[in-house]
């Protein structure tokens, strides 16, 4: 900790990747998230939970330029670009700025083996077009080498190696979960958001994802926003979390401030303890 008694010394500020400030998103009259406001530390597991419908998928699509919001900013603080508002910037461009994610519900290419599909993440990030492609350039061809190793590194990560050539749609679930992820790495990001990954999946698939996603973390210094329905497995991952209800945010902290916070456990965990146990 630095010593702020030191009048000499510049306030260090927190070392953030995304600082998410008063965003509102209406839809008609629906307002999916009512002022906003978040910050994720550079290298965190950070999760946000919150009941069905509190607007958690909808904070996603704001990040990821899907829909935009009416207000607010969203800065996120790349290595490789400098702070960038989000707002307003298409999905591929903050893709290629170092956001990727995956979906709540899968999302592949189901006629293609695991292989290609990580390749198809892993050539989003790169610069030959299909003119470089058809022409045999040489930038094309190493780029070709290249995305091959990229590939093979990122089934090894994910555990899918001996799964390479099988057909996405013939994977099983947990399986599929982890292509996802793979593929979301593929384009080489600073921050992965990742929706609901172990939503569907069993209790011994969940473990694996878990350690899956602390690896990643760790290994590659990806910063992780999670959403996850699993309790257990949020508060064995997060470093933080932030609570949404009806759009707003209604607590965040560490897992065990979050756990004893009595709004939170009316809201949510209250309800899902109960289910859990019955
Ligand atoms: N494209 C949309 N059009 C209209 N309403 C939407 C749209 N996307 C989300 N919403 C609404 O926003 C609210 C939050 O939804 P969502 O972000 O999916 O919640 P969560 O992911 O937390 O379950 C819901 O009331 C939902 O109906
Ligand atoms: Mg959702």
């Amino acid at each position: 900790m630095s010593d702020v008694t030191n009048t000499t010394t510049p306030v260090m500020t927190t070392d953030n990747i995304f600082e998410v400030q008063n965003v509102t998103l209406r839809f008609g009259g629906v307002t999916s998230l009512n002022n906003v406001s978040l910050e994720q530390h550079r290298g965190e597991i950070l999760a946000v939970i919150g009941p069905n419908g509190a607007g958690k998928t909808s904070l996603f699509n704001c990040l990821t330029g899907v829909y935009r919001p009416q207000e607010g900013i969203i800065n996120f603080h790349a290595a490789k670009h400098g702070t960038v508002d989000l707002v307003g910037k298409q999905p591929h461009r903050i893709c290629h700025m170092g956001v990727a994610r995956t979906f709540q519900t899968s999302r592949m290419f189901n006629a293609l083996t695991t292989f290609e599909n990580i390749k198809i993440g892993v050539e989003a990030s790169q610069k030959s077009g299909p003119i470089g492609a058809m022409l045999h350039l040489p930038r094309t061809r190493r780029e070709e080498r290249e995305s091959d190793h990229r590939t093979l590194d990122l089934l090894e990560l994910v555990g899918l190696t001996h799964r390479l050539n099988t057909m996405a749609d013939s994977l099983p679930y947990g399986d599929r979960r982890r292509l996802e992820i793979a593929r979301a790495l593929g384009t080489n990001p600073e921050v992965l958001l990742l929706d609901e990954p172990a939503a569907g999946t069993n209790p011994s698939e969940k473990l694996a994802l878990a350690e899956l996603i602390r690896t990643i973390n760790k290994e590659t210094g990806t910063s992780i926003l999670l959403i996850e329905h699993d309790m257990r497995l949020v508060m064995s991952l997060a470093e933080r979390i932030y609570v949404l209800n009806f759009g707003e945010v209604i607590a965040s902290g560490q897992p065990a401030q979050i756990q004893q916070n009595p709004e939170v456990v009316a809201a949510y965990l209250g309800a899902t303890a109960d289910e859990g146990d019955a």
